[in-house]
């Protein structure tokens, strides 16, 4: 049965990458039989600005699919009305108006890449994957926080039973069907929060608590928020999954990918059970755009979960192998020392695919 794949190219350097993806995804097309048709859709910062798109029309366009391939979008130079990027409405919209409540980022050490952590410096010495709420939390607040004449402001966190519930869920699935931790093998689910402090989180960390009791084969533990940005930096081996609320998922995210060599190599999914989007963390990286230059190693293993998504395990196995496989051969691009432009080191993934 064919599935056809939205791809939507962005801006800067992100027809570059997601072109490199393609190039990948057609050569598992035909290795794996996989029947994917890719859908390109120009649509960025650029398009919205000039009219080609309306936010609108991307997302019920996004609808007809299950799977969306999202290069990075915005260009600092375009502005909206209310003065914010004109790229980030639409990046924002794609994931509130399709209930992408999961953004789920592996964390992981990859060959050629050296952790800021010393200690941590050998390959898949960090490999969990974090995964943030992305639907409710304190950024809910966004629609509904108030200030009171310069004197006072207010923002509410808003967990709901549901929320939590599927967001665990999808986090003990994960668990259940991934690696477990470097450390000792073992899968388990950690849940952040600060159920010290606040009764949201104290609710977030029973409703956590009940689905565990469904999960009998994986470990599930706790730990506070602020506990938690410690252990990530002293003992990042000893994680295997992680589930958080949103804005604690936002930061610690961001620390993650740093303990992992930052933006060039950090990938991820924004998942429900119906439909995935998967995009590099990194943006449109202006300053080497049209350079050939700009590292595709996020948007691939990006590429990589969305046909493990797809239920194509073998392929998506092939492909994060293939990348690792050239990475360990020393095929690097240049913001990580190596000699490689974008096409070329795309090459090497190819030649790793047997
Ligand atoms: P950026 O991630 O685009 O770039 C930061 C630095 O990292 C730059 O020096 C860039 O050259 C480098 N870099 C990023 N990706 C790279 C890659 N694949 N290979 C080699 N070097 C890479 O962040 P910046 O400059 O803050 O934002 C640029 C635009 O991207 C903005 O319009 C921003 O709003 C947008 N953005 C979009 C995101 C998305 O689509 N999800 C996420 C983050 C930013
Ligand atoms: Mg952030």
């Amino acid at each position: 049965m064919s599935e056809r794949i939205m791809v939507l190219e962005g801006d800067g350097i992100g027809p570059e990458v997601v072109g490199c993806a393609i190039r990948a995804l057609e050569a598992l097309n035909d290795a794996y039989g996989l029947g994917l048709e890719f859908v390109k859709y120009d649509v960025g910062a650029r398009s919205i600005s000039q009219g080609e798109w309306t936010v609108e029309g991307v997302i019920e366009e996004a609808r007809k699919f299950r799977a969306i391939l999202k290069g990075p979008m915005g260009d600092p130079g375009i502005r909206n009305r209310q003065g914010t990027e004109g790229g980030l409405d639409l990046i924002l919209a794609l994931r509130f108006s399709l209930d992408l409540y999961a953004n789920v980022r592996p964390v992981r050490l990859l060959p050629g890449v050296s952790s800021p952590l010393r200690n941590f410096s050998r390959p898949d010495s960090i490999d969990y994957t974090l995964i943030r709420e992305n639907s409710e939390g304190l950024y809910a607040s966004h629609f509904g926080g108030m200030e009171l004449r310069d004197e006072v402001a207010v923002d509410n966190q808003i967990i709901t039973r549901k929320g939590v519930e599927r967001v665990s869920r999808m986090a003990f699935e994960i668990a259940r069907r991934g690696r477990g931790s470097p450390w000792d093998g073992r899968k388990r689910v950690l849940c952040v929060e600060k159920s010290n402090v606040l009764r949201s989180f104290a609710f977030f960390r029973r409703v956590f608590d009940e689905v565990s009791a469904d999960y009998g084969d994986v470990e599930a533990g706790h730990m506070y928020a602020d506990a938690m940005a410690q252990y990530m930096v002293l003992h990042p081996d000893r994680l295997n999954v992680v589930v958080t609320e949103n804005m604690f998922g936002d930061i610690l995210s961001d620390l993650g990918a740093a303990t992992v060599g930052g933006l060039g190599v950090a990938y991820s999914a924004n998942l429900n059970e119906r439909m995935g989007m998967f995009e590099p963390v990194h943006g449109s990286a202006p300053d080497i755009a049209g350079k050939g230059i700009a590292n595709p190693v996020a948007m691939l293993l990006s590429a990589s979960m969305m046909l493990d998504f797809l239920s194509k395990r073998d392929a998506a196995v092939a492909l994060e192998s293939a990348v690792i496989r050239a990475m360990s051969s020393g095929a690097l691009t240049q913001d990580l020392g190596g000699h490689l432009g974008s096409e070329g080191f795309t090459d090497k993934v190819i030649e790793n695919m047997g």
